[in-house]
């Protein structure tokens, strides 16, 4: 551990129970990020990536083990406690964008200012992250009158406007061209620098692996790090 560690997650263990049979999602990760890192997490389908930000971003506790944030050991927080942290720290950017089709790409954003009970400066914060997200101006279109790469980035722009301390972000260009993936990456990066923020990325595609400070591999719930014969199998050695 050094001394800008963020987050600190220690032999985490995630067992989900399927009837009488257990499923092991996680078995045992171990890894300290640290603050303002663009960590990239990449593994295939099944092995534990979504479970994993679960528990960074607050959405899951761990069976064992324990994940700490700052000085908080968000694992032993309860539900009420874990969802605070989540709306006022995380900003969450998922596979598929979640945004509300009855509201503007503005009010999409300033909703995640609502539930950080972020009062003051909402249209000004709202406008700034809709810019750095380069979509300044279309803060009264509704998502369907937005492209799927712009989509992605209100999205984003929802998961920054509160300057969280941690973006977690699933999947988050998977459906998008290269291209506009690329894009919406180099948007996440820049940002991140920024605002100092810390960028967990989970992702099957080993061409986001070059945006990384930091590349994990998680394989059936273990995480690793420069494990050359891993990374060879994505080509990455
Ligand atoms: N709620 C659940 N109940 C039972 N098993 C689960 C649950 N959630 C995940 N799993 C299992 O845990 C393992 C890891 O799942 P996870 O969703 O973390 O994978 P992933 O790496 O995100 O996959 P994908 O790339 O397909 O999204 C899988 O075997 C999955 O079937
Ligand atoms: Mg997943």
């Amino acid at each position: 551990m050094t001394e800008d560690t963020l987050i600190r997650l220690i032999d985490v263990k995630r067992k989900f129970k399927l009837g009488d049979q257990e499923v092991d999602a996680l078995r045992g990760v171990t890894a300290d990020i640290r603050k303002g890192e663009f960590v990239v997490i990449l593994g295939p389908s099944g092995s534990g990536k979504t479970t994993l930000l679960n528990q960074i971003g607050g959405i899951d506790h761990p069976t064992s083990g324990d994940v700490i944030v700052g000085s908080e050991t968000i694992s032993k927080y309860s539900e009420k406690e874990l969802t605070k942290y989540r709306r006022r720290k995380v900003g969450w950017i998922f596979q598929f964008h979640n945004l509300i089709p009855s509201l503007t790409a503005g009010e999409n954003v300033k909703l995640a200012l609502e539930m950080a009970e972020i009062k003051q400066d909402q249209d000004e914060m709202t406008r700034k992250a809709m810019e750095l997200v380069g979509l300044g101006g279309l803060e009264n279109r509704f998502p369907a009158q937005l492209s799927g790469g712009q989509q992605q980035r209100v999205a984003i722009a929802r998961a920054i406007v509160k300057n969280p301390e941690i973006i977690v972000a699933d999947e988050a260009t998977g459906n998008l061209d290269k291209t506009t993936g690329k894009q919406v990456i180099d948007v996440m990066t820049s940002i991140c620098k920024e605002q100092g923020s810390t960028f967990c990325l989970v992702t099957h595609d080993p061409n986001l692996a070059h945006s990384a400070d930091r590349l994990f591999i998680i394989d059936d719930g273990m995480l690793y790090e420069n494990d050359q014969e891993r990374m060879a199998m994505y080509g990455l050695a």
